[in-house]
């Protein structure tokens, strides 16, 4: 709800990739505190202690779907359910991500196919199996369905030891613009645009942190901390809310006008 009391997002229908976590489940919390019914899908099982927590926790309007964005008779299940159950969708965010980092010698064909298998080819197989009935559903309402595919600044500039990671959101950023002009020529009712995070405090974060502390680059994750939020011209890391209110952005009629955009939100990180 915003600070005029409107929910923006009521009667919206909207599906979120890797929405246990970190960004995707901040996104969950923003478009149900707008007015929306929320799909939430990951890797969980739908009783597991993660996935019971946080749908006590979002209420009635939020719902959870277990599937793996790797596979598209996961999406066809999720997609299934949507229909059965709201019979539309409005809002798309394939958020579900991974990383991975070591100098590109060290990288294995393994961990370079896993990478893009659930950065790319899970952005794909969202968007190839929800844009039929997105572009149906995005008829009844304004400013059009919305597809908000988060890329990340590594999808924008190159970071050391990161170019897998750069390779799949720069990937993920370039699909984006080409599904937007597509939709757009063909007068279909769905916008996408890419978000662009900077360093997000987030369980990924965290986790990637402690490798390279695990890897000797650091002595502890509070200096790497210190070190990120000091290379940041706002000099400090973003909070996932922070992220969800440009995918709300994204989602609502507000940015009507807006496809095949990047809006970067990263505390100044690629202005410098
Ligand atoms: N945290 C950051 O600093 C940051 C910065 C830029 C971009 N991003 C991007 O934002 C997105 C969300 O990241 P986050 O930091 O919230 O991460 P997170 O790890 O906290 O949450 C990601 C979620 O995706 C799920 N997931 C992973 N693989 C999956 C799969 N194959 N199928 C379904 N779900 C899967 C995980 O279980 C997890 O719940 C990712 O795409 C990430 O690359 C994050």
């Amino acid at each position: 709800m915003n600070e005029l009391g409107a929910q923006r997002l009521t009667g919206r229908v909207a599906f979120i990739s890797g929405g246990l976590r970190g960004i995707g489940l901040a996104c969950a919390e923003r478009f149900l505190a707008e007015g929306a019914e929320v799909i939430l899908s990951d890797l969980d099982a739908p009783d597991s202690d993660i996935a019971s927590n946080v749908m006590d926790r979002l209420g009635h309007a939020a719902s959870y779907i277990q599937a793996n964005v790797t596979r598209e008779e996961d999406w066809q299940r999720a997609r299934d359910v949507v229909r059965d159950r709201h019979g539309a969708l409005h809002i798309l965010v394939n958020n579900a991500g991974t990383d991975l980092t070591g100098a590109v010698e060290t990288l294995s064909m393994e961990g370079w196919r896993r990478i893009m298998d659930i950065n790319v080819d899970g952005v794909f197989l969202g968007v190839k199996t929800f844009v039929p009935m997105m572009a149906e559903s995005g008829k009844a309402v304004t400013g059009g369905a919305s597809i908000i595919n988060v890329s990340s600044i590594m999808g924008l500039v190159g970071y050391n030891e990161v170019s897998a990671y750069n390779a799949s959101k720069g990937a993920v950023r370039m699909f984006t613009k080409g599904i937007a002009i597509e939709f757009a020529q063909k007068r279909m009712a769905i916008r996408a645009n890419s978000l662009h995070p900077g360093f997000v405090v987030t369980p990924l974060l965290d986790a990637g942190f402690q490798r390279w502390v695990d890897s000797g680059f650091a002595d502890k994750k509070q200096d790497l901390m210190d070190a990120v939020s000091g290379a940041t011209p706002m000099g400090r890391l973003a909070e996932p809310a922070e992220l969800a209110a440009g995918a709300f952005f994204l989602a609502s009629a507000d940015s009507a006008y807006m496809t095949g955009a990047e809006l970067v939100m990263d505390g100044g990180w690629t202005a410098q």
